[in-house]
């Protein structure tokens, strides 16, 4: 489980977060936990949930209120809620709540169920699959169960600047709580300069880099042509590297593991495929 917060400004993470998902080497859940409210189905994926292919109240909502009464979390509960990508359908999305106070109704606990069903989610083919979560920006609605339980929590940043000033807290009050070697930088936007100026200012890896590239980075932040990532990027190509390295580290491969997205099978979801 890897996920991903930001400071203040935009950084970048959840466009980041859905690029390494499109060029993740498996079957992934992306899992949009921003207590502010999910930016990945409206955002890169806004073009099919226009076209009802999608749906936005499928999610960390209905998984919330699905296991409200159970007192444990079962790593069973979160397929149901689990909808493939269809730009990308090794790519199980887990769509985020709608507005900033459904987070309140969620809570701890329904935080903490969800932690439990992500470690140890399982596609329909009974395949483990990787989670990469986007946390939103850091607040006090923060979920900290995911954050605590994650192998790899990435704050992200540009290499400005402001966005360096504004990670420095956010990096010294997870430090308090996470491993140092639990926790890296995620640069957005960047070029190979300006990550070596952020690792420098603030004393942390770069686990993840990603260069500018405003037209591709679009696609993931806004869905213009349809969330479909042009095959040909220097932000994609960089983001398959990042992706295999990442999913390499966590990873042995046996020969009966799904690997590459492009010839893999699609996330089996639900049984029959009915989304
Ligand atoms: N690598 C990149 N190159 C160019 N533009 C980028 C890149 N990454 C992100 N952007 C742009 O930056 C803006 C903010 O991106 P995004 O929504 O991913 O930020 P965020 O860190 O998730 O913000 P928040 O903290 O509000 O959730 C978007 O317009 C997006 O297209
Ligand atoms: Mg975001």
């Amino acid at each position: 489980m890897i996920a991903i917060v930001s400071g203040k400004g935009s950084p970048g993470g959840t466009t980041s977060l859905a690029a390494l998902a499109a060029a993740w080497p498996a079957p992934v859940l992306l899992a949009d936990c921003d207590p502010a409210g999910g930016d990945l189905a409206l955002g890169w994926l806004g073009h099919w949930v226009v076209n009802g292919f999608l749906r936005t109240d499928v999610g960390v909502l209905s998984h919330f209120i699905a296991t409200r009464h159970a007192t444990a979390g079962d790593p069973g509960s979160l397929i149901e809620h689990v909808q493939a990508a269809p730009p990308a359908r090794h790519v199980g999305l887990l769509a985020g709540l709608s507005t900033p106070g459904q987070h309140t109704a969620v809570g701890t606990a329904g935080w903490t169920r969800l932690t439990v069903a992500l470690a140890a989610f399982k596609t329909v083919a009974g395949h483990p699959a990787d989670a990469l979560v986007d946390l939103g920006r850091f607040s006090s609605a923060t979920p900290w169960p995911v954050l605590l339980a994650a192998d790899l929590v990435l704050v992200a940043v540009r290499p400005t600047q402001r966005h360096v000033l504004a990670a420095r807290p956010v990096l010294a009050e997870l430090a308090e709580r996470i491993l140092p070697q639990r926790l890296g930088l995620a640069v957005c936007a960047t070029t190979p300069a300006g990550t070596r100026e952020v690792r420098v200012a603030l004393g942390r890896e770069a686990a993840v880099e990603v260069p500018m590239a405003a037209r591709t980075a679009a696609v993931f932040s806004d869905g213009i042509d349809g969330g479909t990532p042009p095959h040909r990027s220097p932000l994609l190509r960089t983001a398959r590297r990042v992706a295999r390295r990442l999913h390499g580290t966590y990873h042995t491969y046996t020969p009966s593991e799904p690997r590459i997205p492009a010839t893999a099978a699609p996330f089996h979801l639900l049984p029959g495929g009915a989304r």
